[in-house]
């Protein structure tokens, strides 16, 4: 009688170079959804939880790359991924390498470039999401770069995140998107925090100021679209709002903060750009315009 084969047994063997917090559960997701997973980090006490876990352990780079067709990198940043993998270019030729690593996308088109002399098929990720997300389904990790790579692994890579889009054969794309929305994210967070030292300097408690917050957030989506597409079309309309506007409400929040002692420097930086741009002849644009004295 024919035996069913194991869950293991059914799923692509995978190594995991790198076990800091994402690197860790990334494996962690690779074991839950049964895959047999090597472990190798430079720091090898970090991955004695996994091996109880179930992982392998490899005691070498050159072990782990030997041991699974696809090996997933997730270091600090793209020199530490070449330290790692440089002298194991020939043993990684014909395997699937996917660097989760977050650099530049100039970085890692070098690295594309040094993994097609090897004959890797090489794929970029850029994951959007905190440890804590990996492996759910709503969990974003964008990919470029070997197509074959991705088509091939595609289930497996929607293990560690269910939305895994493929963006294009350029490795860089991946990492273009993810420091481009990074730096949404940066921005965000540092106005977050200003708003609560401004709550905070007139007596409000941060957690009283949240229930509000989104009567701003939720009109992003909204401005983004409309904000797109007069960045793409380089027409700013000034039907909603105008800069003029925009200056005297960033002097407003300037002033206040000032008055309260709270550093100024992310909102004297953006009033900066406005009226840069006004003064450029954008007073009567909407604040898409800016994009014009950030682009020089
Ligand atoms: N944490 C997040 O929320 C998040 C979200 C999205 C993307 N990322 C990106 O994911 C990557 C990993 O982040 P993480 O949070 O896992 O970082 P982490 O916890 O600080 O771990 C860093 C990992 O890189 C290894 N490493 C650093 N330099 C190395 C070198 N020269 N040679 C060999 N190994 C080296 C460390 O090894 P040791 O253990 O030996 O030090 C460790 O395994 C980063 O590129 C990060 O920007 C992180």
């Amino acid at each position: 009688m024919r035996q069913t084969p194991s869950l293991a047994a059914q799923r692509t063997p995978v190594s995991v170079l790198g076990l800091g917090a994402m690197g860790r559960q990334l494996a962690r997701c690779l074991l839950a959804a049964g895959h047999p997973t090597t472990v190798w980090n430079r720091t090898p006490a970090k991955a004695d939880a996994l091996i109880a876990q179930g992982a392998l352990r490899a005691r070498t780079v050159a072990d782990a790359v030997a041991a699974s067709p696809l090996v997933i990198v997730c270091v600090l940043d793209c020199e530490a991924v070449h330290q790692i993998l440089g002298p194991d270019g020939a043993a990684l030729s014909g395997k699937a390498l996917v660097n989760l690593t977050s650099d530049t996308p100039e970085r890692n088109r070098q690295t594309a470039r040094w993994a097609a002399e090897h004959g890797i098929a090489y794929l970029s990720g850029a994951m959007l999401v905190p440890p804590t997300l990996l492996g759910r389904p709503e969990a974003t990790i964008l990919y470029s770069g070997s197509h074959r790579a991705h088509t091939e692994h595609e289930i497996t890579l929607k293990g560690l995140g269910g939305r895994a889009p493929y963006l294009g054969a350029d490795a860089g794309t991946a990492t273009a998107y993810e420091v481009a929305l990074l730096s949404l994210y940066y921005a965000g967070l540092a106005g977050m925090v200003h708003a609560f030292a401004l709550a905070g300097g007139e007596g409000i408690p941060a957690e009283d100021l949240t229930p509000h917050l989104d009567a701003i957030l939720g009109h992003f989506p909204s401005v983004a679209a409309s904000m797109a597409r007069d960045i793409d079309t380089g027409q700013y309309s000034g039907d909603a709002d105008v800069l003029a506007i925009h200056t005297s409400g960033l002097a407003h929040i300037i002033k206040a903060s000032q008055g309260h002692g709270i550093n100024t420097d992310v909102l004297r930086a953006v009033k900066g750009l406005v009226d840069r741009a006004i003064a450029a002849g954008y007073g009567d644009a909407e604040f898409a315009s800016v994009i014009e004295k950030m682009r020089e």
